[in-house]
């Protein structure tokens, strides 16, 4: 029993959300108690209607109970006793808390859109509670309030994983009435290039709507791109020719970050690539190594030829390992993450990335500010450090991110 919860444990850890788990094994008791499998025919139809009203109740009430367990998890987080949290006693991999949760409202808002309650073979998913969860993010962050910042990733948060954001993007009309409201924006990603140029290849459709709907410049540095995790910061302005202006580092860099030297970078790197070479050996894989001024990263030899997950993966726990078990791992933040069909180790992490964003707009609170992005498990993803900066939403498409930028107008009208 223990060797198979072991495995089980290190095989999934990396894989799973411990409180998005711990709230779905508190939804399946009411689903198991009250679905009815076995209703299939149009003259059980009240009975169902009746178990879809019973099973929202019940479902809320849940939703009500974990939205105090959060309240209470704050009171402590204030008051510097978290070990007295129940929450953090029932999650232990549970974090900071920004804001309260209203997960009560937001599972109405969300049965109401995706049926929850009326489903008599499928309980509660990892996917329905991700979006009561944003849904509850959102609504908390409205009523507290003006949503000072949006920091968006790119890959898969504003565009499909590798593309670029087009002029027919449906995310811009949405960004652009986030400016028109008094929202800053960045975009916090890892894709890491030292020139305005690069940026401007990838985000043009954002850049040049801005432009062109900003006659009078009012916009200028509303929007800043933040690189490499937390490496390269770019800032919007129509004078420019890219539409980017870099900023340098002495402007915007957090004063944790001024004591790296080249020399704890290089080694940091110089780790990670052996990690990856080795890897590279042992699982036999096609690609190459790209190694930049802050970062490193293996991506496949030729283009159209896709990696394993498993390969990917291993590549990135293995790498994590070493890294945290080196003496350069430990003298610098770093992050290690798949990123699809590539792995990457960039010098710093969101977390860094978000607070940049956040003092150079002026010292944005976390509680004012949401990072939307796709990468929130707790290895080898790159958007879950952004959970130590400030409120996150978790999605898992462009389409995604849209529905959730229209939740937020509908939300604050
Ligand atoms: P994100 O989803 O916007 O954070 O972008 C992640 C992707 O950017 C990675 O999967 C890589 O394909 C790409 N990328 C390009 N340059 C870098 C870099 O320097 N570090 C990490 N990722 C990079
Ligand atoms: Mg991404």
């Amino acid at each position: 029993m223990t060797t198979r919860y072991r495995v089980e444990y290190a095989l999934k850890t990396h894989r799973r959300d411990q409180l998005i788990e711990w709230i779905k094994g508190l939804l399946a008791v009411p689903f198991v108690l009250m679905s009815q499998p076995t209703s299939m025919f149009e003259q059980d139809k009240p009975g169902i209607n009746e178990m879809a009203r019973n099973a929202h109740t019940r479902y809320a009430e849940i939703m009500r109970d974990i939205e105090y367990l959060i309240a209470d998890h704050i009171r402590n987080q204030k008051s510097g006793t978290e070990n007295a949290s129940k929450l953090k006693l029932l999650v232990p991999s549970v974090g900071v808390f920004f804001t309260p949760l209203p997960l009560q409202k937001a599972f109405a808002f969300q049965d109401s859109k995706r049926f929850i309650s009326s489903r008599r073979f499928v309980a509660p998913s990892f996917n329905d509670i991700r979006l009561i969860l944003n849904t509850a993010q959102i609504m908390s962050l409205i009523s507290g309030g003006r949503l000072e910042l949006a920091t968006f990733d790119g890959d898969v948060t504003l565009y499909d994983d590798g593309d670029v954001l087009r002029p027919d993007n449906p995310c811009i009309p949405r960004i652009l009435d986030l400016l028109r409201k008094g929202t800053k924006i960045g975009i916090v990603t890892a894709a890491g290039y030292t020139e305005a140029e690069k940026y401007y290849e990838r985000l043009f459709g954002l850049l040049d709507a801005i432009a062109s709907h900003d006659p009078s410049n009012a916009w200028e540095h509303h929007l800043v791109v933040m690189g490499g995790e937390s490496n390269f910061l770019f800032t919007y302005t129509p004078r420019s020719p890219h539409k980017l202006e870099r900023v340098e580092p002495e402007q915007w860099q957090l004063p944790e970050m001024r004591h790296w030297t080249e020399e704890m970078v290089s080694a940091l790197l110089d780790t990670a690539e052996q990690a990856l070479k080795d890897c590279v050996c042992n699982l036999n894989m096609p690609v190459e190594v790209l190694r930049k001024e802050r970062a490193v990263g293996i991506y496949p030899a030729e283009k159209g030829l896709r990696l394993s997950r498993e390969q990917l993966e291993e590549t990135v726990l293995v790498t994590q390992r070493v890294l945290e078990m080196s003496e350069a791992g430990q003298r610098i933040p770093f992050c290690a993450f798949n990123g699809g069909n590539d792995i990457f180790v960039d010098i710093g992490d969101k977390s860094l990335g978000v607070r940049a964003c956040q003092n150079y707009f002026g010292g944005i609170e976390g509680s004012k500010s949401l990072h939307i992005g796709d990468q929130f498990l707790s290895a080898g993803a790159n958007d879950f450090k952004a959970r130590l900066a400030c409120t996150t939403a978790w999605i898992a498409s462009p389409a995604e991110t849209v529905a959730l930028l229209d939740e937020i107008a509908q939300l604050s009208a």
